[in-house]
């Protein structure tokens, strides 16, 4: 099976399907892997204006030397951003931090159900962005198919993406196929499982997905690493992947997956890993309101 190294949106425009994801990375680390990325073949950064670093991936994108209609940025506006007045003004700030003057995606980060009127003006907000040329297409991420319908009732244009935690614990096979349905290119974020072990909300949660025995048998196999093996399973699947790193070589790794293939019986004993373990907040409850009790 060939991967391809960009997908259609609904929109005609082309998305890579892996990129650069820089969630956590710091100051000086994210310029030099972006740039580094970069240089390297990636095409495609993943950031968002609550990551704090949209001016070191601008810097990076500067000092990679790659023509700006050569790459894919993506970021987001934060929940304290959602607003007829307030998301144009951050995706504005957003533009000038990272130094462009469009955007390829501009995802909302998260659907807040309970201040979803918000979340509705912040997306009929970025309806115009498109329209004045600020954006080229966008996006949600972490939106339940519930939700999605409710957004896709009272707003005129299909999200090009949803962006969603999905790795082999946590397949979020319903999701999918209702993208899939729709049209929606559906997004990984924390593809390689970084959730269960590098995030400052779980600490106590310490699973290392990718020493799964089943993988690792895979891997052998290839003479690849389990990270390889889930990201190319991630990509056989049809879906879009922004593995973050700010390691050298794992971004050399993770962007060597197009020289193998995965048999039906591999990809149906991934797929079988599955244990609906997620990492993050469910989408139902996570706002600035649950933010702030979390403290
Ligand atoms: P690092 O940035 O030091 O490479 P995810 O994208 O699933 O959230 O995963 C990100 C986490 O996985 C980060 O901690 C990152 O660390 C690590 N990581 C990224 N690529 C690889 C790889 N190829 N092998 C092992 N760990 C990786």
């Amino acid at each position: 099976m060939n991967i391809p190294n960009f997908y259609t949106m609904n929109n005609g425009n082309l998305i890579p399907s892996i990129g650069l994801g820089v969630y956590l990375a710091g100051s000086q680390q994210t310029v030099e892997s972006v740039t580094f990325a970069l240089k390297n073949g990636y095409r495609l950064i993943d950031t968002a204006s609550v990551y704090g670093n949209e001016a070191e991936v601008g810097e990076g994108i500067r000092q990679s030397g790659i023509e700006r209609g050569d790459l894919f940025i993506t970021t987001k506006a934060w929940l304290s951003e959602y607003g007829s007045v307030l998301t144009p003004e951050a995706c504005k700030a957003s533009l000038a931090k990272l130094g462009t003057n469009y955007l390829d995606l501009y995802l909302l980060h998260w659907p807040s159900p309970r201040t979803f009127d918000k979340t509705i003006e912040a997306y009929k907000a970025a309806e115009l962005l498109v329209e004045m040329g600020l954006v080229k297409s966008i996006g949600i991420c972490n939106f339940t198919p519930t939700l999605l319908e409710s957004l896709m009732q009272e707003t005129m244009v299909t999200p090009a993406v949803n962006q969603i935690e999905l790795h082999p614990y946590f397949s979020q096979i319903e999701s999918s196929k209702f993208h899939k349905e729709h049209g929606i290119i559906t997004q990984y974020w924390s593809p390689l499982g970084g959730i269960y072990t590098n995030h400052p909300a779980n600490p106590e949660k310490v699973i290392h997905l990718l020493r799964d025995p089943i993988l690792a048998d895979i891997a052998n196999q290839y003479d690849k690493t389990p990270a390889q093996v889930v990201l190319r399973w991630h990509l056989a699947h049809g879906h879009a992947v922004i593995p973050k790193s700010v390691n050298p070589e794992r971004i050399l790794e993770n962007m060597a997956i197009f020289d193998f293939e995965l048999t039906s019986e591999e990809m149906a004993n991934i797929d079988s890993l599955n244990q609906n373990l997620r990492g993050s907040a469910h989408p139902d409850i996570f706002d600035l309101a649950f933010l702030s009790d979390r403290g």
